[in-house]
């Protein structure tokens, strides 16, 4: 490992804190990561010294402004391996992302008993939208299921009899929020790719997990979320292949996004501007590229190793230290996530006693609903590890679950 990981919670102020009177444990990071002093130093320093709208103005704090908010769609398009920062659109996060191609590309594309193709582990954010899509234009939802059992793996065996030639869309996550799932994107782009299909890839799980490459994963959309992967909350963008967002119509109308503009019509900017209507959401673009230099600067590979040798070890030892356990997502070859049952015991419960332990999960559903009801269960507790977190903290985890499961049993 590089110097860079030697003091790595020194960079997290936040986790250096009592919680009901112990040392967090921070363990809810597939719901939002911690961030990192770089990116709170870059969102303070751009409201001290920088502050001005963007594409705009013509003084120098907007000229500066402009400068570093495009300055951070080459380095997200450097972060993703895009082809030019013509293909990186700034969002809200990946649902808004999903939402963009759904309504954008889907309305302008998809015409009745078309097939949109998704997967049974689909987040609402990746499900929900090409619902409405399906609503608004008559095309058919198709999903590709997971294979019995607890694993979660997708049935590849099925991807021959679900992606047909009807599929016009075939969106799915890189990897399961829920089970820890990590999909073969590669593999399921080309497939999508030889019937015809665009693919959409959710990577609000994976952008600050894994190495990403869009060109070798070959995938034609994929959504992220900056929250997750150290950045700011409400920033996250879209990738688009830079011929797909050309043809594809403006989702949003309002300023920044024209070319002309008269009273009965309009004139679009080229992608990426038309699709980003009003002031953007400024600094926290900007902070995002910080997070991206501080992600890059430890290297992905190693967060990914770091975060499934944690995930790994913590579902073995849950496995045989937590008497009655259900382990849900495949044992190992998987991500930071895991998520489990304790059989009588509501997953809110364990999640607020792990609280008064000053440990931090995520009990419920975790906007999966329909996945839930296939494992046969309302909700699961979830654990997610991140590059901050270390193997005391899974030592922390099994004691408090042994701890909830003798209250309960006993
Ligand atoms: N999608 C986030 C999670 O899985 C909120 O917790």
């Amino acid at each position: 490992m590089n110097q860079a990981w030697k003091n790595i919670r020194a960079d997290f102020p936040i986790l250096d804190q009592q919680v009901n009177g112990k040392p967090l444990v921070y363990l809810d990071n597939a719901a939002t990561s911690q961030k990192p002093q770089c990116v709170i130093d870059a969102l303070t320093h751009f409201y001290q010294h920088v502050n001005a709208n963007v594409h705009r103005g013509i003084h120098t704090l907007s000229m500066r402004a402009t400068f570093a908010y495009e300055a951070a769609r080459e380095r997200s398009a450097k972060f993703l391996n895009a082809a030019e920062s013509g293909e990186i659109v700034f969002t809200a996060g990946t649902t808004d992302s999903i939402n963009l191609v759904a309504n954008s590309w889907g309305d302008e594309n998809l015409k009745k008993d078309d097939v949109i193709l998704l997967t049974e582990m689909e987040h609402h954010s990746n499900l929900v939208p090409w619902q409405l899509l399906a609503r608004r234009t008559g095309a058919r939802l198709r999903f590709l299921p997971v294979v019995p059992g607890d694993t979660g793996l997708l049935d590849l065996a099925q991807l021959d009899k679900v992606l047909t030639s009807e599929v016009k869309i075939f969106a799915f996550t890189h990897v399961s929020n829920t089970l820890g799932v990590i999909n073969p994107v590669t593999q399921l782009c080309a497939r999508a790719r030889a019937v015809g299909a665009i693919s959409v890839v959710d990577a609000a799980q994976s952008a600050g997990h894994l190495p990403l490459d869009v060109q070798t994963m070959g995938c034609d959309f994929l959504a992220v979320s900056g929250h997750k992967m150290c950045g700011p909350t409400g920033v996250g963008l879209l990738y688009g292949r830079k011929v797909l967002l050309d043809a594809m119509p403006p989702y949003r109308g309002g300023g920044s996004m024209i070319s002309n503009v008269d009273y009965f019509e309009s004139k679009w900017a080229p992608a990426p501007q038309k699709f980003e209507a009003g002031t953007p959401n400024i600094a926290d673009v900007i902070a995002l590229a910080r997070a991206m230099d501080y992600l890059d600067d430890l290297g992905r590979e190693a967060i990914a190793l770091h975060d499934e040798k944690l995930a790994s070890l913590a579902y073995a030892r849950l496995a045989a230290e937590i008497p009655g356990i259900r382990m849900l997502g495949p044992a190992d070859h998987r991500s930071g996530v895991i998520s489990f049952d304790l059989p009588g015991v509501h997953a809110h419960d364990v999640v607020t006693m792990a609280d008064q332990e000053g440990v931090a999960l995520r009990g419920g559903h975790h906007c999966n609903q329909p996945l839930m009801r296939k494992l046969g269960l309302s909700s699961t507790s979830r654990a997610s590890f991140y590059l901050y977190n270390t193997e005391d903290e899974i030592a922390r985890l099994v004691t408090t679950l042994q701890k909830i499961h003798g209250f309960f049993a006993g």
